[in-house]
């Protein structure tokens, strides 16, 4: 039998800090501390994130290899988010990542975000595994990407946000109704008791397979700010309804761009990914869509949507296994597309 494999994940790419150990493509343990100190500012203070990361690193690191129930020696190599991300926050991460592989004399290996996100699919679990090629729609915080993925590092961007991401659009729209930080969860809670058909909003006419969030986002406040000139209590009164409709267009719009991308590419394998992926009425409207338009859709586990560290161990296996390692003088970029091209501006 082949010796098995053990990689600790590290993630630390915005305001979660993670740690993950995955042996042979299972996850032991996924540790998520996040981070509560934004929700005072309305958004994440990047300053605040490293901060925080720096402190919750280790304790994160500790818990995980605890939970795993493995010693430090056992581990086979490290696998660390470069990118995209917070600089602050990806420097916690690759410099403890360094250290500690330098510490136990193991291989780093680093791991593109957009590509964890992805690539969470294929942790080993009961589920079915997509098969390649297909579609991704990664909708996160800081993303809104139709992805052509053909194999586990070769994915081509079909179209993506030109301004405002999704989930972006979910704590613009939660922000405006005064909701905290961050808005995308509380929006699919809320709606969950109101009409989606309440409020009607324009939805944005932009070609090929690109979105855009803004025009709603200004659409939306607009809204809001009219109707509470006539009644101050205009949202309280009508969270739930506000929230489904909100909710609605931004997934009625997620929904008909992947729909047309399926359409042109003749692919009917589609999985979601990120941290918009954890909303409820995306998950639900996909299931029905795979009656309708004959899909195989993939939606990954509640807790492999929002930012993780078993993504980037799962990455950083497939890369352990073509031998795709990385060294002491590794530097996190800010700006990383899926192909791994740094952009430092
Ligand atoms: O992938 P992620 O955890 O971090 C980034 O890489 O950005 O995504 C975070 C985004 C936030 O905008 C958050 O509001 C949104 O995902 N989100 C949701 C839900 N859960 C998280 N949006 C809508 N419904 C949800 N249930
Ligand atoms: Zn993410």
């Amino acid at each position: 039998m082949s010796k098995s494999i053990t990689i600790l994940g590290i993630e630390s790419s915005c305001d979660d800090t993670s740690a993950a150990v995955l042996k042979d493509g299972k996850i032991l343990a996924n540790i998520v501390a996040n981070q509560s100190i934004h929700k005072l500012y309305g958004g994440v203070v990047p300053e605040l994130a490293s901060r925080a990361h720096q402190q919750n690193i280790i304790p994160v690191v500790d818990q995980a290899i605890k939970l795993a129930g493995i010693k430090k020696e056992d581990i086979n190599a490290i696998a660390f988010t470069r990118g995209p991300g917070l600089m602050g926050s990806l420097l916690v991460g690759t410099s403890f990542s360094k250290a500690f592989a330098l510490g136990l004399n193991i291989p780093l290996i680093e791991v593109n975000h957009m590509q964890g996100h992805i690539l969470a699919h294929f942790i080993e679990e009961e589920q079915l595994k997509p098969s390649f090629p297909f579609l991704c729609l990664t909708v996160s915080g800081g993303h809104t990407q139709i992805v052509l993925v053909k194999d586990f590092f070769d994915m081509q961007i079909l179209g993506e946000t030109i301004d405002d991401a999704a989930g972006e659009a979910f704590d613009k729209a939660a922000k405006i109704m005064g909701l905290p930080y961050p808005g995308g969860p509380l929006v699919d809670k809320y709606a969950k008791d109101g009409n989606p058909k309440a409020y009607k909003f324009s939805k944005p006419q932009i070609p090929d397979f690109n979105f855009s969030f803004s025009g709603l986002k200004t659409g939306f406040m607009n809204f809001i700010n009219t109707e509470k000139s006539k009644n101050e209590h205009f949202v309280t009164e009508n969270l739930a309804d506000i929230c489904a409709s909100i909710q609605s267009t931004i997934i009625d719009i997620l929904l008909s761009k992947l729909e047309s991308a399926s359409k042109r590419t003749i692919i009917k394998q589609i999985a979601i990914a990120g941290g918009v992926s954890a909303n409820s009425e995306l998950r639900n409207r996909l299931n029905d869509l795979q009656k309708e338009l004959d899909w195989e859709v993939f939606i990954p586990k509640f807790e492999y949507c929002t930012d993780n560290a078993a993504m980037i161990a799962i990455t950083g296996y497939y890369k352990f296994l073509k031998n795709d390692f990385s060294n002491q003088s590794a530097t996190p970029v800010a700006r990383y597309d899926l192909n791994n091209k740094a952009n430092e501006l």
